[in-house]
């Protein structure tokens, strides 16, 4: 940057260099079909001979349903009932690519024969069917495309994918990306009518089919903006590093574990600075908060899994996001954002290519709404770790910060679903855990007998992120941006700034104290207070509440921020390093100051579970879902409502 006024020579010669090699190349285009906008890569997936005369239009691009059918006499019913089952699987598809229609026989018979006269509504032209059918001979496609809307170019005969477009009004991506066909991404070349919006493409669904070798093919995947992705550049929530470094060679482990499993990146999602904890709106200076769509609208999406977090709450057309979770940034974002997300055992998963907190406490998890999606996806990523399935359920409940009694609605439908749960269950021993006092009956003989949990554990979790990101994050970040801009250092956002400068008064010797601390606190609490069990993983499940809905508005001013320190329920997962999983369980209303009326926020239960027992809690809270103890939410405000968000 600057090099030109101080580097002139060299830079008339690079800009000659440059105008010599000079070439165009097409990133795609943009194409309007019933009042949809559309994204056209600009690499074609086949090509259609087509006889003259046939096409509805002979140049351009025309919309084009393709068909797949292995019917041996193909009718107008049958053409009926298949664009009823795109309409009703597929939000890419619309009426308005029934102008040009392609049937490719599929099937066997040496002699198919078709029979249609299609609804003049449609004002379509049929483009003929596939040369085995043989009233039309006409048109043959070069490789066969699996069902569904697409873009043909009249001239050349080039078949290509559609990707209806959506406008980002959440504020929850960074980038909008496709795949490019070579391993590496592209930042979408498209952009939407909308105030200060991102634009998503999605493919359409109908390209897809699941199977065992791809159980997540065609699932559309946001990925928190801290996991690299190739040919895309990572930025972290910050705007020095993401102008610093150069996008990524390489796409990590974990994401292209999911990749290769099918799913379909649509984009990358908004991480609060560095996944450290920022609340909306005056933490966050670099980047503006994604918006919470639940309730007013105006509730903090949490974090740092923030994109995440909202856009799962926000978006039907977003199926899962990955995020992180150092201390709570998978867990919080889903108890607000009103979705299940779990913070997985630790270390089930290499975190290569991903920007660290605390490599002793990271762990990547996912965020959706779909309790089956959740579990067929946490089964790809955690593949290595081979966890067993267990179906079997501890039937002792142990319960932490339970309310006493249905004093508010949120409480009422915690302890609703405590009894629920307990039902079916099949009856279960429910108490409440005290670890305070557990802990003081049963701690190691190693601590000194004025230990308390609080004492031990008081800056255990704010030394480890300080500590362990500084040198891994902030400071190449210091050095790599003081080289490319004359000595000047970067700006950080006011919480990972104040927590890196407070971990910095500590002495080295201070970090190995606290990693002995956390160490103390796994082998205490796996050995004590939640147990293996051969038969059901676990002696028990420990529940805490998640979300109470209890509003955090999003136009507060706060005070400083501080550095988080103490103990309690959210970080156990944490240092024991075991598996912590939100489940949405209701809605509660509260009075907003922004609406003026009653509106709902979610209401969640925290599942805790030894390591490795991450299966037994996805099989358990499936088993909720199909027993009808646990209704997944759907997007918008309320979480079981018309999918209604505000301010869109
Ligand atoms: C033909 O394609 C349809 C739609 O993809 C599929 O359901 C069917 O199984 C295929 N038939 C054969 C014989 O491959
Ligand atoms: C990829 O980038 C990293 C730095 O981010 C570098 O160390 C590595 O050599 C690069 N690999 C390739 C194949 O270019
Ligand atoms: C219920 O669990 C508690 C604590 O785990 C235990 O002390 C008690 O004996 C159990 N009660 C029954 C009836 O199993
Ligand atoms: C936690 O640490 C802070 C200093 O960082 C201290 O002021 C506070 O008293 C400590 N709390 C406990 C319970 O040890
Ligand atoms: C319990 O914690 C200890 C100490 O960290 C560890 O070695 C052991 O593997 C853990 N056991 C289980 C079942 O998680
Ligand atoms: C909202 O305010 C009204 C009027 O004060 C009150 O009657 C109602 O109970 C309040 N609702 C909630 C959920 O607090």
């Amino acid at each position: 940057m600057g090099s030109a006024a101080r580097f002139g020579l060299t830079a008339f010669l690079s800009l000659l260099s440059t105008l010599v090699a000079a070439s165009s190349i097409s990133k795609g285009q943009t194409i309007e079909v019933n009042g949809n906008f559309y994204y056209v890569p600009a690499t074609a997936v086949t090509t259609l001979k087509v006889s003259s005369g046939r096409l509805s239009q002979d140049t351009g691009l025309v919309p084009l349903t393709v068909i797949q059918s292995d019917v041996s006499k193909f009718t107008t019913s049958i053409i009926k009932n298949l664009v009823n089952a795109y309409q009703a699987a597929d939000d890419v598809f619309n009426t308005g690519f029934l102008e040009n229609i392609y049937v490719a026989y599929n099937g066997t018979s040496k002699k198919p024969i078709e029979d249609v006269t299609l609804p003049s509504s449609w004002g379509n032209k049929f483009l003929g069917f596939s040369a085995a059918y043989s009233t039309k001979k006409t048109t043959t496609c070069s490789k066969s495309i699996p069902s569904g809307p697409y873009f043909l170019d009249g001239t050349t005969g080039d078949v290509f994918e559609a990707y209806l477009l959506y406008s980002d009004v959440m504020g929850s991506f960074t980038q909008g990306l496709y795949a490019v066909g070579d391993g590496s991404y592209n930042v979408l070349t498209a952009s939407l009518s909308g105030y200060a919006s991102l634009t998503i493409g999605v493919p359409s669904r109908l390209y897809f089919t699941k199977t065992i070798k791809q159980p997540l093919a065609g699932v559309r995947l946001g990925v928190k903006d801290i996991y690299d992705i190739k040919g895309v550049k990572t930025g972290c929530g910050n705007r020095a590093y993401y102008e610093t470094y150069t996008a990524a060679n390489t796409t990590g482990p974990a994401i292209q574990s999911l990749i290769d499993a099918g799913a379909v990146i649509v984009g990358k999602m908004k991480t609060s600075q560095f996944a450290n904890g920022e609340t909306a709106t005056d933490d966050w200076v670099d980047y503006h908060s994604p918006f919470n769509a639940r309730g007013d609208g105006y509730q903090d999406p949490s974090s740092s899994s923030s994109g995440p977090g909202s856009g799962i709450g926000a978006y039907p057309w977003l199926d899962i996001a990955i995020g992180s979770d150092t201390g709570g940034s998978i867990r919080n974002p889903s108890q607000v954002n009103g979705c299940f997300g779990n913070r997985p055992s630790w270390n089930l998963v290499s975190l290569e290519n991903v920007m660290p907190m605390s490599p002793l406490l990271d762990t990547a998890g996912f965020l959706t709404r779909d309790a089956k999606l959740w579990r067929a996806a946490s089964e790809v990523l955690y593949a290595g770790a081979e966890l067993k399935s267990y179906t079997k359920y501890p039937k002792t409940i142990k319960t932490i910060g339970f309310p006493a009694s249905a004093s508010t609605e949120a409480y009422g439908i915690i302890l609703d679903f405590l009894s629920s749960l307990c039902s079916f269950l099949g009856g279960a021993n429910v108490t409440a855990l005290d670890y305070d006092a557990l802990w003081e009956s049963t701690k190691p003989s190693s601590v000194s007998a004025d230990t308390t949990l609080e004492t031990m554990l008081n800056i255990t979790y704010p030394i480890l992120i300080s500590k362990q990101q500084f040198p891994l994050v902030g400071e190449p970040l210091y050095n790599d941006y003081a080289s490319a801009n004359g000595g000047r250092k970067p700006f950080i956002d006011p919480v990972p700034l104040s927590r890196w400068t407070w971990g910095l008064e500590y002495p080295e010797s201070q970090l190995e104290t606290e990693i002995k601390n956390k160490d103390i606190f796994t082998a205490w609490w796996n050995s004590t207070v939640q147990v293996f069990d051969a038969e059901t993983c676990s002696d028990s499940l420990i529940l805490y509440v998640g979300a109470s809905a209890t509003p955090i508005y999003r136009n507060a001013y706060r005070s400083m921020p501080g550095i988080p320190r103490g103990f309690s329920a959210s970080r156990i997962a944490n240092f024991a390093g075991v598996p912590d999983m939100v489940v949405p369980i209701g809605q509660a209303k509260y009075n907003s100051t922004i609406t003026e009326q009653e509106e709902y926020l979610p209401v969640a239960v925290d599942f805790i579970a030894p390591h490795g027992c991450d299966l037994m809690i996805f099989n358990l809270v499936s088993d909720l879902v199909a027993a009808g103890v646990v209704i997944p939410p759907v997007t918008g405000s309320t979480l079981y409502g018309d999918g209604t968000i505000y301010y869109n």
